[in-house]
């Protein structure tokens, strides 16, 4: 059985699937999305990726395309008929379709939505963990808004092709002042060499985490010393450890920054424990 997307209220063969040309999220970009992680066929951190969906919705003034409780049903059987244990889920939801102008339509329109979903080989995802990942770091160029999960993603395009250029797995993005907002698809962090949790605070110009604050709740859980306090690439580079988190490295350890490498060059103790944990917290929650 081949793949299967759910495209505005039907599910379609994937190599089928499509938008109509004047989609406006295929156009201008404006629309929003989300990505669960999926174990067991189930969803990870269900509810927080809907409640940032929604605040991105809202941001956008784009209504929800349909309830909480629905979107849910249909993820869940897009999993289902995409027969995933471990994988990824995808939804997009575009303010519509309408003839091209930058302002919002004057009539209502229906919100386009998209759902994908694809398998992840977990033993492979766990190889790359023991092994660890290079970042690069390259300046920050985007928007005010990184808040807003938006599918306008060309500078985090750029930055995670540039990285793949150069063997590594994830780019960091460098404020003026020389530290570190996030990944290209990902939050950043380091263990410093107090041995202090530091990843960026909410006030700045950055995604919130979904990971980043389950990843808060096992951290306060255990007791470790955590900081919300930002990192220069210098601080970085001196850390004991490294880390990313997100859907899609869950907690994914960080060896090196731009070919200098942290610490011995191997995943640490404490990012080696946080994935674990978080793996089997998210896997034993996800609903
Ligand atoms: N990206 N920062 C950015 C810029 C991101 O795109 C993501 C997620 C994160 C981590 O957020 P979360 O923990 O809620 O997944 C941080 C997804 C996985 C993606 O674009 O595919």
């Amino acid at each position: 059985m081949g793949r299967i997307a759910y495209v505005n209220g039907l599910f379609v063969p994937h190599r089928e699937a499509s938008v109509h040309v004047e989609d406006r999220g295929y156009q201008l970009a404006d629309g929003v999305y989300e990505v669960w992680a999926v174990f067991g066929g189930k969803l990870a951190d269900a509810e927080g990726h809907f409640t940032r969906l929604e605040r991105s919705l809202g941001e956008l003034r784009i209504p929800m395309p349909m309830s909480r409780a629905a979107l849910t049903l249909v993820l869940r059987e897009t999993i289902r008929r995409n027969r995933i244990k471990d994988g990824l889920v995808y939804l997009q939801v575009s303010r519509g379709v309408a003839p091209r102008d930058h302002a919002f339509p004057t009539h209502p329109v229906r919100p386009a939505i998209v759902i994908t979903a694809k398998p992840v080989d977990m033993a492979a995802a766990e190889a790359k963990a023991a092994k660890g990942i290079g970042v690069i770091t390259t300046p920050e160029t985007r928007w005010a808004r990184c808040d807003i999960k938006t599918i306008a993603l060309l500078p985090n395009v750029l930055a995670k092709q540039a990285a793949r250029e150069t063997g590594a797995g994830e780019a960091w993005f460098v404020d003026e002042l020389g530290l570190v907002t996030e990944g290209a698809s990902s939050n950043a962090w380091i263990v410093d060499q107090q041995g202090v949790l530091r990843t960026r605070d909410l006030n700045a110009n950055i995604l919130r985490g979904v990971t980043r604050k389950s990843l808060m709740e096992l951290i306060a859980r255990d007791g470790l010393p955590v900081s919300e306090r930002p990192f220069s690439v210098e601080e970085a580079r001196q850390a004991r450890e490294a880390f990313i988190t997100g859907a899609g490295a869950l907690v994914t350890p960080v060896v090196a920054i731009d070919g200098v490498l942290i610490g011995d060059g191997k995943p640490g103790p404490v990012a080696k424990r946080l994935r674990a944990s978080y793996l089997s917290e998210a896997a034993g929650q996800a609903a």
